[in-house]
């Protein structure tokens, strides 16, 4: 028997009957995400988890609104006013660009249409459309016609895929143990390397990080000196995953030479192209690129430097065959005789298995603007990076890693006085100092809501970043942000200091 309410339930099926409410609901969000972003005129509200938390824990999920305009009306308090907004221009944080509006039509479509990508009979051109794109990335890349690749949720799933195809290779070829099988990267590379060689079942000591030089580049003399250590003790190198884009640096490690040393040791060279892929669309640094096509994986995530919504990434394989080491064919699914029918099939190839369509996203982009405005937005960030670093560079109140080829910036504050550049010696108090100033600065400065920047370490000290993804963000914005940041640095060394001894940087409240 029917429930009284089935016909209610019913009505917030997307159908035939429900098209035009649809269109309605999906015209107020839109409508609210513009008035938002209209007049957000800053990043960040400075709300704090305790301030926040009470408001998301008072919803009660057992007793629904019934109508849309008054959950939305809701959402604005428990999410819309207090989000970290991308898209302004002194959002300096994260990995984490504005997005293009054509990529959001195709967030709009691809969930309402709802297709999956695992099997031809869940979205049909769908996997056509992503395969073009693949094929598309891997031209871009300069893999040669046996190249293949699948989109994935992230860097993180594309290293984790790239190192599995790594792994199941080296057994095939050199049949060790897993205690016994080595990845090689940089101290600069991406701790998600670590995380797949834990998932992948790798002793404890599987990845070894080699030392960069000034520039935060892995050292090609180290990797010689590592790759034949790993030889004299009878261990396998699966796999030496260059990075192109650190995540604090920007660094682009040597790939040319990397990839003789790869080839010379029979190791399977992953590139870690993350954030660094924008350049593939770059009309003026794709030579920094140079060396990537001779990797046997790439790792591409579309939704750092293509300006693209999260999730939007993908894992390219130099030879095609590869993939199969991922594949399982389930009856209920995908059985080989659908391959041997030439029935196209991506979850053959992919660690997933429902999928989202987000290659749709980057679809529209290339079809509505195309690669080469891709290409100077990503350009616009460099240059502007560039910039930013010649004036923190030029300020005496701060103190400037290295350049990035890309778009970051790694300072930090000097407290005058306390801490002069050349004097730089461990346990020196003043470095303790400036340590705590340059953690309050951050947290003071997020808790205010006018930029968002974020931190890491350098050599053990506590060090401000920037990530430049937002071509609208000028030069004016990074000389403010970076006002900014010494008034609060110095406020800590002037009034907080004192109270807190320089031990920690006390709690901030917005
Ligand atoms: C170089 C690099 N690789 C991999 C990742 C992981 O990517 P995701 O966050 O998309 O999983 C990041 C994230 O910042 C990164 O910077």
């Amino acid at each position: 028997m029917t429930s009284p309410h089935a016909g209610a339930a019913r009505s917030y099926l997307l159908n035939e009957r429900t098209a035009e409410g649809y269109r309605r609901a999906m015209t107020s969000a839109t409508e609210r995400v513009a008035d938002r972003i209209r007049r957000a005129d800053r990043p960040f509200s400075g709300v704090d988890p305790e301030r926040l938390a009470p408001e998301i824990a008072a919803v009660d999920l057992e007793r629904p609104l019934h109508d849309h305009a008054a959950a939305l009306d809701e959402l604005e308090r428990v999410y819309l006013r207090d989000a970290v907004y991308f898209h302004h221009p002194r959002y300096l944080a994260h990995l984490n660009c504005p997005v293009v509006i054509p990529a959001l039509l195709g967030e709009a479509v691809l969930s309402a249409v709802n297709s999956s990508l695992d099997t031809w009979d869940q979205s049909a051109g769908g996997t056509l459309i992503e395969r073009r794109l693949i094929e598309w990335t891997a031209g871009r890349i300069g893999f040669g016609p046996a190249a293949d690749g699948v989109f994935t949720s992230g860097g993180t799933q594309s290293n984790l895929h790239a190192l599995l195809l790594a792994r199941e290779e080296a057994q095939a070829i050199a049949g060790a143990a897993p205690s016994r099988l080595r990845v090689i990267t940089s101290a600069a590379g991406h701790f998600s390397v670590r995380k797949a060689a834990n998932l992948l079942g790798l002793g404890p000591d599987a990845v070894v990080a080699v030392e960069t030089d000034d520039e935060r580049r892995m050292r090609p003399d180290a990797l010689a000196r590592e790759l034949g250590r790993c030889r004299r003790a009878g261990l396998v190198v699966m796999a030496v995953v260059a990075t192109a884009g650190t995540t604090d640096f920007g660094s682009i490690d040597p790939l040319p030479e990397i990839a003789d040393l790869c080839a010379q040791a029979g190791a399977w060279l992953h590139v870690d192209a993350a954030y660094g892929c924008g350049l593939l669309v770059s009309r003026r640094r794709r030579h920094l690129l140079d060396g990537v096509e001779r990797a046997d994986s790439v790792t591409v995530d579309f939704h750092k430097s293509f300006f693209q919504p999260v999730s939007s990434s993908a894992l390219l394989v130099r030879d095609g065959a590869v993939l199969r080491h991922a594949a399982h064919h389930a009856d209920y699914l995908n059985p080989r005789r659908m391959a041997e029918r030439g029935i196209p099939n991506q979850v053959d190839k992919s660690l997933q298995t429902t999928r989202r369509f987000d290659a749709l996203k980057l679809w529209l982009t290339l079809r509505v603007m195309g690669p080469d405005a891709v290409g100077e937005l990503f350009d616009e960030v460099v240059d502007r990076a560039a910039a930013s670093y010649a004036l923190a560079a030029a300020d005496p109140r701060f103190e400037v890693v290295t350049r990035s080829p890309l778009s970051t910036l790694v300072f930090r504050y000097l407290p005058p006085d306390h801490l002069p550049p050349d004097h730089l010696r461990h346990g020196d108090p003043g470095r303790a100092l400036a340590d705590d100033a340059n953690l309050y600065a951050r947290e003071a400065l997020a808790a205010s809501g006018e930029a968002v920047v974020a931190g890491t370490t350098v050599d053990g000290r506590h060090y401000l970043k920037f990530t430049l993804l937002n071509p609208e963000t000028t030069l004016d914005d990074v000389a403010h942000v970076l006002d900014l940041l010494a008034g609060h640095a110095q406020r800590y060394v002037d009034d907080l200091a004192p109270l807190a001894g320089h031990a920690e940087a006390p709690h901030v409240h917005a």
